[in-house]
């Protein structure tokens, strides 16, 4: 019988490579973003191309009620899980004060809430009942704090920290985890957290999102618990190990302030 992923934040980006990828390798897919048109366009040109059908959720997936819906949502479909995949998220670059607290609302409830809440469900869903995966998309941004996107980066790191807790503790369940930490990488993503109008990414070496994807669908399939896309992208999360974190967080400062 085929198998079903779930993707969060399907339309665009890393999302939309990822979902590629399962499509190539014949899985079914359900498709949750907030564009309508983008989505449809995209199951249209998969269920052309391949053998799979597509369903597409439109939701905004920062409200309270939304991860409920959306697992409701599938059940009334009668489709089965098999992979999810956490994938919608975004950044603010700026400092703590200048940036609204409603954007921060959202941000935490995306990157973290809603995040959290899916696995639960899903998680309980399958417990003693079948295998499932799950794959979260982290960032480097996840091993250190970081001025001038505080609340982005302390997302992050809840996610990593998250999603490493919930493999171990699921290790004799046949559910795993995996977090997958991109570093900069070509989407809308820097248009969206700011950070193109900064130095920070300036001269760094942006990855393609289908480069980042494949590596989060292979680690995924293989039951990797946590992978860092890009050599460059490893040092400083091995590096801050052997630093006090003082000094981290103001070396991060010091990249982060490039502007
Ligand atoms: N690009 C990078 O440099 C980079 C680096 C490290 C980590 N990441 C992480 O990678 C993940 C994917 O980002 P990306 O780079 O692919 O960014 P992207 O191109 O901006 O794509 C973000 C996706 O999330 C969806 N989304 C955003 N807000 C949403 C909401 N409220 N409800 C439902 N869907 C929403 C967007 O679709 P709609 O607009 O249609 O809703 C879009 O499909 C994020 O978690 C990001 O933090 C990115």
């Amino acid at each position: 019988m085929k198998k079903t992923a779930l993707i969060t934040g399907a339309s665009k980006g890393i999302g939309k490579e990822l979902a590629l990828i399962f499509a190539q390798n014949n899985i079914n897919l359900v498709l949750v973003a907030r564009s309508r048109e983008i989505l449809s366009e995209f199951k249209e040109h998969l269920e052309t191309n391949y053998s799979i059908s597509v369903l597409v959720v439109v939701k905004d997936l920062c409200t309270a009620s939304s991860a409920e819906e959306l697992f409701s949502e599938i059940k009334d479909n009668h489709i089965e899980i098999d992979y999810l995949i956490n994938n919608a998220g975004f950044g603010d670059y700026g400092t703590f004060a200048d940036t609204s607290w409603e954007r921060y609302e959202k941000m935490i409830s995306l990157n973290v809430t809603t995040l959290t809440h899916l696995s639960h469900l899903f998680i309980t869903d399958w417990k003693g009942r079948k295998p499932g995966r799950i794959l979260n998309i982290a960032s480097t941004a996840a091993f250190q704090p970081g001025p001038m996107m505080a609340v982005y980066f302390a997302t992050k790191a809840f996610v990593l920290n998250l999603s490493e807790a919930l493999d171990q503790e699921l290790k004799n369940d046949n559910i795993t985890i995996t977090t997958l930490c991109p570093g900069p990488t070509h989407t809308s993503f820097g248009e969206e957290s700011k950070m193109n109008a900064s130095d920070v990414v300036k001269n760094v070496k942006i990855a393609t999102a289908k480069d980042v994807a494949t590596l989060g669908y292979v680690s995924m399939m293989k039951g990797k618990t946590t992978v860092i896309h890009g050599s460059i992208n490893k040092v400083a999360p091995f590096a801050v190990r052997f630093m006090p974190r003082k000094w981290v967080t103001k070396l991060s400062e010091r990249v982060m302030r490039r502007s």
